[in-house]
């Protein structure tokens, strides 16, 4: 049987104007272009690709913090920007990079906790203080370490209390952005753990957005391939790194090889120069860095070849 699907995303488009100084002309950056995908629910979507190439759009797109240019996006069958605040919250919560900038550094750690309960507004202070308490422990910090602040806490733990106010609300989607990038490799694996186990415990369904590929093998069931705003490769993980089909998985696959963990992008080994969203190549959007590109390449846009569980968008692949 088939899983009932967690969030649904069609047709989504996101375009932002930038200016970039005074007098330059307006430019159209595609963040997004025309993606459709759907999570199934206890499903973990891992979505991989090179820095800028518009992984965390989609993921503030499904948040609801922004708007789609054009699609539609559903999450457990609700219209996301129909919702209102609180109950997309008991729905839906992110949890980002970077604990140091998301934590208010002159907050006890219980009352960032806490935070998400209050603003629901309808539970008495002993039942926040439980809820609170148990979720702490749950993500291992102890009572003591509630009574902290944020700048008192190790990077790792920080990253608990994150988790802990994303969970606090018991909502069904978690949305990671690059949830361990900031944190030194052992205790990335904690982290990473401990998002694995509450997820099983919890029934959670993730989107789970990296740059690292071993992060996203390590917790994703499916993995998605992004370059310049759309979805180039989308397989189950274990069928993605035993046999890539797109010769950019197969480029980001090679670059993990030498890992050197938290530098950021990949070195991809396609040259140095990042590919322009405000400059879409035409057909095949990789065409100018593919090892592998023929003329028609430069003209015709792949079509998606399905596969069991997701598709490849390549028109030299079979
Ligand atoms: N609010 C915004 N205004 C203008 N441009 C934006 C905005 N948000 C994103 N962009 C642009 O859209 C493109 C995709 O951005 P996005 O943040 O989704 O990429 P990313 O893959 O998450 O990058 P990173 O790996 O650096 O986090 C980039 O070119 C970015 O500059
Ligand atoms: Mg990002």
């Amino acid at each position: 049987m088939t899983a009932p699907i967690a969030i649904e995303v069609k047709g989504v488009r996101k375009t932002f104007l930038v200016k970039d100084g005074l007098l330059s002309k307006p430019r159209h950056v595609v963040a997004v272009d025309d993606v459709s995908f759907s999570v199934p629910q206890g499903g973990v979507l891992g979505v991989v690709g090179e820095s800028g190439c518009g992984k965390s759009t989609p993921a503030r797109l499904i948040l609801g913090l922004l708007e789609p240019s054009a699609g539609e996006i559903t999450v457990e069958g609700q219209k996301i920007l129909a919702m209102d605040r609180k109950a997309r919250a008991r729905l839906i919560q992110p949890v980002f990079q970077d604990p140091f900038s998301s934590l208010n550094p002159l907050t006890r750690v219980r009352d960032i906790v806490a935070m998400p309960l209050i603003a629901q507004g309808t539970l008495d202070r002993a039942t926040v203080t439980t809820r609170v308490e148990e979720m702490l422990e749950r993500v291992g910090l102890s009572r003591e370490q509630g009574t902290r602040l944020p700048t008192e806490l190790s990077g790792g733990q920080r990253q608990r209390v994150a988790i802990a106010r994303a969970l606090v609300l018991r909502p069904r989607i978690v949305v990671c952005d690059e949830p361990t990038s900031a944190l030194d490799v052992s205790v990335q694996a904690q982290i990473l753990n401990l998002l694995a186990e509450l997820r099983k415990d919890l029934g959670l369904t993730y989107l789970f957005i990296s740059h690292n590929l071993a992060v996203v093998e390590h917790v994703a069931s499916d993995v998605a391939v992004m370059y310049l705003g759309r979805f180039v490769e989308r397989q189950p993980t274990e069928t993605l790194f035993a046999h890539p089909e797109h010769p950019y998985t197969k480029a980001l696959l090679a670059s993990v090889l030498t890992p050197e963990p938290g530098l950021g992008v990949p070195d991809v080994g396609l040259g140095d120069t990042l590919p322009d969203p405000a400059n879409i190549p035409p057909g095949c959007r990789f065409h100018p860095r593919c090892p592998i590109a023929e003329p028609r390449c430069s003209v015709e846009r792949p079509p998606l070849k399905p596969r069991p569980g997701g598709g490849v968008e390549c028109l030299l692949v079979p």
